[in-house]
């Protein structure tokens, strides 16, 4: 079996992180002792682009279980754990094509690697595969039945290639799951993002000026953790909307030119490019702190930050100083995604709902095969709410259920005010 890895002998080391994770995924556990049973991937080739973490490695370990052939590759350059690539190719079998601070070059060998085997169904965090498909690969568009997305930015690739006509295969949305965005985003990106920050640091968050860009979800989990650990909170936003609920929410919502004079920490978590620009980094604080956790290493505009700096330095792993004019300014993980170069991503409590869903979305693509449109499915509801019901399960929560009389009067529309 070919693979491509830091260092094979890392494996055992790497062993024990998947089964740490392991132990708080029991969710994708139930669904992997089913898939299993019924061997219901059999048949499928399946090329899978994620982080490649220890919850990524339950994944493909579920996945291999159900029937599945896999080959999985880094879905970003700093994301891997060297040890988890290692124990994932030495251990489980699983032909893995990933190495932390891979430059540009590997990164896409390694794409192509997952490629060139041929898969008759992909999972991307961040649509590359599915990009590639239809670009340099387009001969395998007769054959892939489709593929399943994780994260926010691929969606959003994707619907773009849906309205102009370009997209041939029909893709999943896992991340527009509820059991997904409303929890991993939230909550993971949230704590991550946090952990990240620490991790690389160690500075004190309470007190400080903390600037959150964007108000989505992972925004919202970051603003609340920042907020939750004593930090001042600013939030910066386009759509008037989610400004209005973050001002509602009780943070200062003021325009990123005006915040970043007083931030001593300013992270962007929109998808969007060059939110943190040149003018914005030119009215910076002293030692302001620049990071970023969305997917691409886009948000902050790191050629403008370069151009203008004298002298860059790397301080400690991870931060790097730039010298400019008589200020420094610090980018924290090479401006990539910090919860997951920094740390470790999110903790697999959370993960353990968004790869249920992807489990249960390349399930429903295998079963739907030649049924559905080249177009983005969100998965059914009742699936979403599987996942729901596992983990509270798995939790030990019970919770109500309606009434015959309520299922009824909620049913009607006869019964209101009394005369
Ligand atoms: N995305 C965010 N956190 C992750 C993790 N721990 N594993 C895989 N993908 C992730």
């Amino acid at each position: 079996m070919k693979y491509d890895v830091k260092d094979i002998k890392l494996a055992s080391e790497g062993k024990k992180l998947i089964e740490w994770a392991g132990r708080d995924m029991p969710v994708l556990k139930i669904i992997s002792e089913r898939f299993s049973k019924g061997k219901v991937l059999k048949g499928v080739k399946l090329a899978a682009c994620l982080h490649v973490t220890s919850e990524t490695a339950n994944l493909m370990i579920a996945l291999k279980a159900a029937g599945a052939d896999t080959i999985l590759c880094a879905s970003n350059p700093l994301s891997t754990n060297d040890a988890v690539a290692a124990s994932l190719a030495k251990d489980y079998g699983i032909p893995t094509y990933a190495i932390k601070g891979e430059d540009g070059k590997t990164y896409f060998k390694h794409l192509r690697a997952a490629l060139d085997f041929g898969p008759n169904q992909t999972m991307d965090d961040g649509a590359d595969l599915v990009g590639m498909i239809h670009t340099e690969y387009k001969k395998l568009i007769p054959t892939v039945v489709g593929s399943t997305e994780e994260t926010t930015t691929g969606v959003i690739r994707l619907r773009a290639m849906e309205a102009d006509g370009t997209l041939k295969i029909p893709v999943l949305a896992v991340n527009d799951n509820l059991t997904k965005h409303l929890f991993d985003n939230r909550y993971g990106t949230g704590q991550s993002t946090i952990d990240g920050i620490l991790r690389a640091t160690n500075i004190l968050l309470a007190g400080q000026t903390f600037v959150v860009c964007g108000y989505g979800w992972c925004g919202r989990g970051v603003a609340s953790r920042a907020h939750g650990m004593g930090a001042h909170v600013i939030v910066c936003e386009i759509d008037p909307i989610k400004a209005l609920e973050a001002k509602m929410d009780g943070y200062r919502v003021m325009k990123l030119t005006d915040a970043i004079a007083e931030a001593d920490i300013v992270v962007s978590v929109t998808g969007n490019k060059h939110v943190i620009d040149a003018d914005q980094m030119k009215r910076a604080k002293d030692g302001v702190i620049l990071a970023q956790a969305g997917h691409f290493d886009v948000e902050i505009n790191k050629v403008a930050l370069k151009k203008m700096a004298k002298s860059v330095k790397q301080v400690r792993p991870f931060v790097q100083a730039f010298a400019v004019g008589t200020k420094t300014i610090y980018l924290l993980a090479e401006g990539r995604l910090v919860n997951l170069s920094a740390a470790e991503g999110h903790p697999a409590s959370v993960m353990d709902m968004s790869f249920a869903g992807q489990a249960l979305s390349a399930q429903y693509m295998w079963e739907n095969r030649g049924k559905l449109e080249p177009k983005v499915y969100n998965l059914p509801y009742k699936l979403d709410e599987e996942i729901a019901k596992l983990k509270l399960k798995a939790e030990g929560v019970s919770y109500d259920v309606l009434t015959k009389e309520q299922k009824e009067y909620l049913a009607s529309w006869e019964e209101g005010t009394k005369e």
